[in-house]
């Protein structure tokens, strides 16, 4: 079998000149009042980067000591600190997901245990197909690329006596209410540790911020070996902002967006004949078609950029990603999709019909 290629991620799908249907950052670029704040930010750039009002600021946020916080080189950054952070005996991760962990993990030496959802029981998670000897288990919640969203009672289920549970939340923060997040366990316990991004809420995939929250000694062991200035100025007056007052309230306009977004969306693909995963929960949804390679490289050259899904262990190339976007954007998008789908099942009927009339010349 042709090993899967964990370094795809949706960036590489846009292509200059495509419609950016592939990464889920939710705005095309950082909310005005934010932009400015990193301009002023440059003014200080001369020195060393200082975390300490990054990590205050979510510290206040999130009602937590500092001690409970570290900041990060983007979300992704958090998986190779992970990995470093003990011998792990036996590290699961839940699939499919954002492959950076397992790539992590391997990186470090580490033969990963995978647990596959299945489509069937349309992804969800049974703690008890999790083995005992788990000391290491990682899951995103809402997960990407399934846009599930796991209760926060069956995350707290995974969590026992010497195992590290990992829940990567970077689409938390718009997902809901939020009551699903483990956020406010992972502080009181030694057990639960959980990942937050400002990538997608803020428009900040190249500025590279992120953080965990998690007991104190937990938070230690693995800010053992990030590297000393791992945290730009920018990501510092990022996070700054992004915790705030400004930041939380642009935070709050994205989630109450995404649901519109969300909604038209899948109505939309569900009209246009495509099978969409039940309840997305994330700024994306996880489609099913049988020919979804085949309209994935049509797409791309109507102007399209689309999430091909066979990277993601446990999916193949019957599914792709697709991001919620504005209403307008997506019509434009099922406009085109009803298209590709109609000249590929023309293709496949004349296909069908050759196949006959070589088996039957007569
Ligand atoms: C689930 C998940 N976690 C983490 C990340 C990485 O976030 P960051 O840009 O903060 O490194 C991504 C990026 O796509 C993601 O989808």
């Amino acid at each position: 079998m042709t090993p899967i290629d964990l370094g795809h991620h949706g960036d590489s799908e846009v292509l200059p000149g495509l419609v950016d249907f592939a990464v889920n950052v939710a705005v095309p670029r950082p909310p005005a009042w934010l932009r400015q704040e990193l301009e002023n930010a440059l003014d200080d750039v001369a020195r060393y980067p200082n975390v300490t009002p990054a990590v205050d600021a979510l510290a206040q946020l999130h009602g937590c000591p500092a001690s409970s916080v570290l900041v990060t080189n983007g979300a992704a950054e958090a998986f190779t600190l992970i990995a470093r952070a003990r011998d792990w005996r036996k590290s699961l991760v839940v699939h499919p997901q954002f492959t950076e962990p397992e790539s992590a993990l391997q990186a470090n030496g580490y033969a990963v245990t995978r647990l596959i959802l299945r489509p069937e029981t349309d992804f969800v998670l049974d703690a008890a197909r999790v083995p005992d000897d788990a000391d290491l288990v990682i899951i995103g919640n809402p997960t990407n690329p399934t846009s599930r969203l796991h209760p926060r009672a069956t995350i707290l289920g995974l969590v026992r006596s010497g195992r590290l549970v990992v829940v990567d939340e970077a689409f938390m923060d718009v997902a809901g209410d939020g009551r699903d997040s483990v956020l406010d366990d992972a502080i009181r316990s030694q057990g639960l540790l959980v990942i937050r991004s400002l990538t997608k809420t803020f428009g900040l995939a190249g500025i590279r911020a992120g953080y965990l929250v998690a007991g104190s000694a937990v938070i230690a062991e693995c800010a053992l070996t990030q590297p000393r200035w791992s945290v730009n100025s920018l990501a510092v007056a990022a996070v700054v902002g992004c915790a705030g007052p400004r930041g939380q309230e642009h935070t709050r306009a994205v989630s109450h967006d995404l649901s519109f977004k969300l909604s038209h969306l899948v109505a939309r693909l569900t009209d246009a004949g495509l099978e969409v995963v039940r309840q997305p929960a994330g700024p994306f949804v996880l489609v099913h078609h049988r020919h979804a390679d085949l309209l994935r490289d049509g797409m791309r050259r109507r102007g399209f950029a689309l999430r091909r899904g066979d990277t993601f262990p446990g999916l193949g190339p019957s599914w792709l990603r697709i991001a919620a976007r504005e209403p307008a954007m997506t019509d434009a998008l099922v406009a085109a999709l009803a298209l590709e789908l109609a000249a590929i099942n023309q293709s496949s009927q004349q296909d069908l019909a050759l196949t006959h009339a070589t088996k039957d010349p007569g």
